[in-house]
């Protein structure tokens, strides 16, 4: 056996060919399986497709390159579930086209960063980070509070995840622009309407302090502010309840 194997550690291309052959078996047998099976993500209670303005958001995040600096992907390991919260769900960002997982931890993750400050606090960090994280290193975002959303280009927008098999339904796609206006104005009649398409624990409020126009920042804290917030974990792992509380009794 060893002489035999002397022979094809020396025959280089013998042993590539070896090598490219028991890669294959492997990665057909992992692959294989899972172009048969219906679905690959177990779906979960409470995941929603985006609002209009959430999308909105989610667009300013990519092109001001937030996911530079910061993942959106809580890992199951002990040391990220106690700072940042549960792990992540595959289904959490089932209808992220790209997804924001990241790799790159400059700032911390931002998978669950939803309902843990309020939009004041949000504003303020992106206006300047450092009135309120005196050593942090975060670039300003001041501009996002005196530039428009876009929001003639929402419908497209919808329209096109719609045809990547995010469920939004046509009467979404017809009314985005309005929905992206409703979820700043919470007196307007449109509220409603609002959260009969997208649900009701939707947030609807003037997230950036100045009710004049939605602006950008509207829209990144409205994007902030539901990230990880849409799955009731306790409902999810009846087990997590439990757990946390021995936490309390460590
Ligand atoms: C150069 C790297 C860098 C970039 C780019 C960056 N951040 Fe940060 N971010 C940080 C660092 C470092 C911290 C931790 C210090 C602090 O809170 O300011 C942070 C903190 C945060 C926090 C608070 C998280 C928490 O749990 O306390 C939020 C929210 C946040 N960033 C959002 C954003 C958004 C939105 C963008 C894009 C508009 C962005 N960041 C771009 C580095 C960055």
């Amino acid at each position: 056996m060893m002489k035999h194997h002397a022979k094809l550690e020396k025959n280089s291309i013998f042993m590539l060919i070896l090598v490219i052959i028991v890669i294959s078996v492997g990665g057909i047998v992992e692959i294989i399986p899972l172009f048969r099976k219906e679905v690959t993500i177990e779906p979960v209670a409470g995941v929603r497709p985006y609002t209009p303005l959430e999308l909105a958001g989610r667009d300013i995040y990519l092109r001001e390159g937030c996911y530079n600096c910061h993942s959106q992907q809580i890992r199951p390991l002990r040391d990220e579930v106690e700072r940042y919260g549960h792990y992540s769900l595959a289904a959490e960002s089932m209808y992220d086209h790209p997804f924001q997982w990241g790799s790159k931890r400059t700032g911390p993750d931002l998978a669950r960063v939803g309902g843990k400050y309020s939009d004041e606090w949000q504003v303020q960090h992106l206006v300047d980070p450092r009135s309120l994280v005196p050593e942090s290193i975060m670039p300003t975002y001041s501009h996002l509070m005196d530039h428009g959303v876009n929001l003639v280009s929402l419908k497209k927008h919808l329209k096109a995840l719609q045809r990547l098999g995010v469920p939004y339904t046509d009467e979404m796609v017809a009314e985005a622009q309005r929905d992206a206006a409703a979820q700043v104005n919470p007196d307007g009649d449109n509220a409603e309407k609002l959260r009969a398409r997208y649900g009701e624990d939707i947030l609807v409020r003037d997230f950036d302090g100045n009710p004049k126009f939605i602006s950008e920042m509207d829209a990144l804290v409205a994007y902030l502010q539901m990230l990880g917030t849409m799955v009731d974990l306790t409902d999810y792992n009846p087990d997590l309840a439990a757990t946390e509380n021995t936490q309390e009794g460590m």
